[in-house]
């Protein structure tokens, strides 16, 4: 918020990508009154862009992409140099993938930086809100070379599925600048959104996104690890939770067991703050245990599988529910399931999977695995069924249906989502996670 409380709206403001960070920050920066130009490198992308088509599953997403072009407010332009020429603000949402070290890789950032160096206007304000290493915001200002503008570090916190509503419902907004005008500039570009507003040095900014991610990483991961004893002990995580999350120190949010965490966040930022510290001479030995705890748990829910075939995957056929890498998305970016789905074929496991999201079948990340078009079809003939993502229709399936379908009624349950005792009921071998 500013001093003010006023929103600076009608900002002219450029992003510079248009993944899922870029495209909703972009439509709901347009959404919130500011005239938003968004620049990609692929021409068919920003040509459909530009009729408003969405290519990824976002909701509110192609509503708000239409509604900013509607207005005259939302635009779409190839180069990163053709979208900064009039922009008081410019966006860097650019991908930062995961280095064969660990490490973040900048050069995508580095590169849109020293492109658009020489055409932007003078006090514009460069944002990095892609999560970048700490030291970042140096090293666009470098890549950039311009010392007539200034460069701040506002980390996005949006969950894949939900980006819209984080957007423009946010916990907080973090704002890391050396130049305490831009931050506030930066800041008012975001008043209509009433959400607390910190702003720090860059190298704070950074590390808050980084140890957001991790922290909520190790909730996850400790959330598992307490299924496993659950499961030793005879104890049911869902009670444990429950009884954990009235410590109000505690909460229940973020501490549901899964096969693991995954998407295109939290394993990449995981291994990069564990690179960052050891570059700064920290051996960040609790988020490394963290990281292990999670391919622990990956290989756990594969055991449990071949358990339930009779200790051999061998010549089986394992039914999978959902390959994303959670619900309501339909990206398999790191997705557990595909993790688990790999181990299951290399025990021998032929695998047949429904997934609820829209999937191109000729996706090399899919190959070896036949997917069908209906979740009973999945289970027909198997084997096991296993539950690897928590879309709610899952829960939904005719518990009687699958029982006369499946060949052998084994389920395991990798997300505690479909009815236990109405499947016990019918017969089937359940196993989920932290349930003894
Ligand atoms: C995550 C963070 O939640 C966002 O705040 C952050 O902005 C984003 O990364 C990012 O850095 O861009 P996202 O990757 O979309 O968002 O997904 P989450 O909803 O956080 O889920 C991550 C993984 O944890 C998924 O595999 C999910 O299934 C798993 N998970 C999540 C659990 O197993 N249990 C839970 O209780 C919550």
């Amino acid at each position: 918020m500013t001093e003010t409380g006023e929103a600076a709206v009608g900002s002219k403001i450029a992003i510079i990508g248009t993944g899922y960070v870029g495209l909703t920050t972009g439509a709901c920066l347009a959404h919130l009154g500011h005239t938003v130009v968004c620049a990609d490198v692929v021409q068919a992308k920003v040509d459909s862009l530009s009729k408003g088509e969405v290519p990824i599953l976002e909701a509110g997403l192609d509503e708000l992409v239409a509604e900013g072009i509607a207005a005259g407010r939302l635009s779409f332009v190839m180069g990163a140099k053709n979208a900064v020429t009039e922009a008081e603000f410019v966006y860097l949402c650019l991908p930062t993938p995961q280095g064969a070290d660990g490490a973040a890789d900048l050069s995508y950032i580095q590169s849109a930086a020293a492109e658009i160096g020489p055409h932007v206007l003078a006090d514009a304000v460069v944002i990095n809100k892609s999560t970048v290493p700490v030291g970042s915001v140096g090293e666009v200002e470098k890549a950039l070379g311009r010392p007539d503008v200034h460069v701040v570090s506002n980390p996005e916190f949006l969950r894949e599925g939900t980006a819209v509503q984080d957007f423009l419902h946010p916990d907080r907004v973090v704002i890391g600048g050396r130049d305490e005008g831009a931050a506030k500039r930066v800041g008012d570009l975001y008043a209509k959104l009433e959400a607390p507003t910190l702003v720090t040095d860059p190298a704070s900014a950074e590390t808050i996104k980084y140890a957001s991610n991790a922290f909520l990483a190790t909730k996850i991961s400790f959330v598992n690890a307490i299924a496993a004893v659950c499961e030793a002990v005879g104890a049911d995580v869902a009670d444990v939770v429950e009884g954990m999350g009235f410590d109000t120190r505690i909460g229940s949010a973020f501490l549901n067991p899964g096969p693991g965490w995954g998407g295109s966040c939290f394993p990449k930022d995981s291994h990069a703050l564990v690179r960052i510290a050891e570059n700064a001479g920290y051996t960040f030995g609790l988020l490394r245990a963290v990281v292990a705890v999670n391919e622990e748990q990956f290989g756990r829910v594969a055991n449990k599988v071949s358990r339930l075939a009779g200790g051999s995957l061998e010549g089986k056929t394992v039914a999978v529910w959902g390959v994303t890498f959670k619900a309501l998305t339909d990206d398999l970016r790191d997705s557990p399931a595909l993790n688990i789905i790999a181990r299951l074929r290399e025990q021998g496991a032929t695998i047949r999977a429904y997934d609820p999201s829209d999937q191109d079948p000729s996706d090399a990340r899919l190959a070896g695995i036949e997917l069908v078009a209906d979740p009973l079809e999945a289970a027909t003939g198997a084997d096991v069924l296993a539950v690897l993502t928590e879309w709610p229709e899952f829960a939904e399936v005719d518990l009687g249906r699958l029982a006369e379908v499946i060949g052998a009624k084994n389920v395991v349950d990798a997300r505690n989502l479909l009815d236990r005792d109405d499947l016990k009921a019918r017969g089937f071998t359940y196993e989920g996670i932290g349930r003894s």
